[in-house]
Formats: structure tokens, C-alpha cells, sequence
């Protein structure tokens, strides 16, 4: 299988990017051919500022590295560096009706939390299709709030072949989201997001990394007493991150109380450095070598272009462009 997932460079990352997309990214490079890249083309819908963008997407490629993402294994890139993605783009944004992506959700969340309502924000979808169908991507591992764009993307494969009378010029993509961290909540139980200021954050300090952990949102009940599960994030939280060993004692200091939400907030804390630790050790490394970073994805985008030409070819024929 062809597997392809992008992560904005548009912030921080955090453990709802990495328990709901990257996590998967990592454990599918050992049996398929992967392609991840970091979609700053779409980032640009929200960060209006050059220096901002560069370090996030310098922050994105060490942390795709420091997570487990392996430049031999997996084809990584910056979408910027693939213009076959944008000619795609247009081809199929000429077959895509406006209904389509007034259907969307994204656009009205995205403007209803203040992003511009900028014509990129709107065909945004379109955008995210050319990336999966420029290298015939089978299968897209994301986190749920991606799926409708996964359906979009159907549509658009069924809408070029319809208009060019054709059938297998484009590949049909497949979502790939898990059910048990589909939706990863963040500090006061919304879902984590960057937007939402209620993440915590995976490489920032560790000091402001436990302020946040100490500070989420739980109700008063004593100590003594059995706390409720239903809506709590904490609970949440350490179910995700909890190794297997641990998972009984959590359900356990629930069920039964004896331990305050204070302690439990500790032992999240803990739970986080055991899986991020080394992580973190590696992404400080990495910061120190932009060259080398960027030689990675200039090396990626090589490979990305070869896969995404074919497509191209193809595409370019069906619609008389050679
Ligand atoms: P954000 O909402 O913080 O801006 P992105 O839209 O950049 O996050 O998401 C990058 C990837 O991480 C996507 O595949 C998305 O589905 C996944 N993701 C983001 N937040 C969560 C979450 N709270 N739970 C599960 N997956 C998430
Ligand atoms: N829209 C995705 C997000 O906000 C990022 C993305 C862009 C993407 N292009 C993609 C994800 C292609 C999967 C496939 O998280």
C-alpha cells in the first residue's frame, strides 16, 4: 500500500497530532511506502507571517524526525517543494462544484474561531486532494476531524472521471482513523487543538509542560472519593498514555478514589516524560543542524517529484494539456 499523511507547520505540536496522526505515521513505514510532508502550503491559511512560518516548519522537521519518522524508510518532504501538488490543485478545483466545498466544515469552524475567510481557506479541501492523489496514495492515516476531507477527496477522484470519461487516471484514497484516539481532548475537554489554546505542547519546557498537565480542567470531588470518568480529560489523558502495566491502577484510583486529582495530574506528567523523554532529546539535537534538516527534505521532495510526475503525465493528458 501507498500510505500519505501532512501535518500543518502552523504551531506547536502536540500530543493530539502525535496519539492521533503521527503515532500511525510511525508504525506504518515498516510494511508500506510511505510519504509524509509538511503541508506549509496549507499552513499559509492561517500564518500570515514569514519568520513564524519558517520556524514552524523547521520545528515540524525535527519533530517528525525526533518522533520515529525515518528519512530511509519514509519519503519526507515539504509540500512547497512539490509544485506538481498546486498544477494538480487547479485541475481539480475546475471539476469541483462549489456545493462540494460549501458542505465542508472546516471553512465555517475555521471562520467562526476568527481564521480570515480567504478564498485559500475555502478550497483548502482541494488543496489537501491534489496532495494525496499526486502520489496515488492508497490509504491516509489521520485523526477524525480529517475524514470528511477524505470523503471530498472520493468526490473529486468520481468528478475528474466523469467529466474526462475515463476511470483509472486518479487512485481512490482510503482514511485510515482509530477509533480509540480519534478524538484526543485537550485541557478543558474540547478537543485538542492549537486553535483552542488547550494542548500540551511535546517539546516545549518541561517546567511549562507540567504547569499545563497541573492545570487541567477537573470537577471538586474529595480525594476519598470514586471520581466520575464520563467527560474527564485527565482520565482520558492517562488512558492514552498509561503503558499497558499501568492501565488497571488507573481504572482503579477512579473506581475507588484514595487519590486526589492533584497526584494523578503528577503521574500524567510522568507518563509523558517516559514517552516523550528521549523524543525531546533527539528534536534538541536536531534544532542544532538546519542544514542537515533541510538536506532531508530537498532529498524527499527528489523522491516525491519522481512518483508525483507520473501522476502528472497521466493527468496532463486527460484533460488535453499535452
Ligand atoms: P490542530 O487541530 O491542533 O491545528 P492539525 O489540524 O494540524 O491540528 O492536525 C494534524 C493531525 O493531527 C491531523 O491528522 C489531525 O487529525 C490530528 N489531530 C489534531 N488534533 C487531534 C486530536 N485532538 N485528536 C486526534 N487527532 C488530532
Ligand atoms: N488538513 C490536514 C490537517 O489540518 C493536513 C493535511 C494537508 C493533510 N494535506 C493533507 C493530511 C493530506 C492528510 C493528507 O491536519
Amino acid at each position: 500500500m501507498r500510505v500519505l499523511s501532512g501535518v500543518q507547520p502552523s504551531g506547536p505540536l502536540h500530543i493530539g497530532n502525535y496519539l492521533g496522526a503521527i503515532r500511525q505515521f510511525v508504525s506504518l513505514q515498516d510494511e508500506h511506502e510511505c510519504y509524509y510532508f509538511l503541508a506549509d502550503l496549507h499552513a499559509l491559511t492561517t500564518v500570515h507571517d514569514a519568520e513564524v512560518m519558517r520556524g514552524y516548519t523547521q520545528h515540524l522537521a525535527a519533530a517528525f524526525l525526533a518522533l520515529g519518522l525515518d528519512p530511509k524508510r519514509s519519503v519526507i518532504y515539504r509540500q512547497s517543494d512539490v509544485p506538481e501538488v498546486a498544477e494538480l490543485m487547479w485541475y481539480l478545483s475546475t471539476v469541483t462544484s462549489m456545493g462540494l466545498l460549501q458542505r465542508c466544515h472546516s471553512y465555517k469552524d475555521k471562520t467562526s474561531r476568527g481564521v480570515v475567510a480567504s478564498h485559500g481557506l475555502f478550497s483548502y479541501p482541494v488543496l489537501m486532494a491534489a496532495d494525496i492523489l499526486v502520489v496515488d496514495a492508497d490509504l491516509v492515516p489521520v485523526g477524525k476531524d480529517q475524514k470528511q476531507h477524505l470523503e471530498v477527496t472520493r468526490d473529486m477522484v468520481t468528478a475528474f472521471h466523469t467529466t474526462y470519461g475515463c476511470d483509472d487516471i486518479l487512485a481512490t484514497p482510503e482514511p485510515l482513523i482509530l477509533d480509540e484516539v480519534a478524538v484526543v481532548p485537550g485541557l478543558d475537554g474540547q478537543k485538542m487543538s492549537k486553535s483552542y489554546g488547550n494542548t500540551i505542547e511535546i517539546f516545549g519546557p518541561e517546567k511549562a509542560i507540567r504547569k499545563r498537565i497541573m492545570s487541567i480542567v477537573t470537577d471538586s470531588t474529595p480525594v476519598d472519593d470514586p471520581k466520575p470518568i464520563e467527560g474527564s480529560s485527565l482520565y482520558q489523558l492517562l488512558r492514552l498514555l498509561a503503558p499497558v502495566d499501568d492501565r488497571s491502577w488507573v481504572e482503579a484510583a477512579f473506581a475507588e478514589g484514595g487519590v486526589g486529582y492533584g497526584d494523578l495530574k503528577k503521574r500524567l506528567f510522568a507518563y509523558f516524560l517516559e514517552i516523550f523523554g528521549e523524543a525531546r532529546r533527539r528534536y534538541d539535537e536536531l534544532q542544532q543542524d538546519p542544514t542537515e534538516l533541510e538536506a532531508i527534505l530537498k532529498a524527499g521532495a527528489v523522491r516525491a517529484r519522481e512518483r508525483a510526475s507520473t501522476v502528472l503525465d497521466r493527468v496532463r493528458r486527460s484533460v488535453g494539456m499535452r
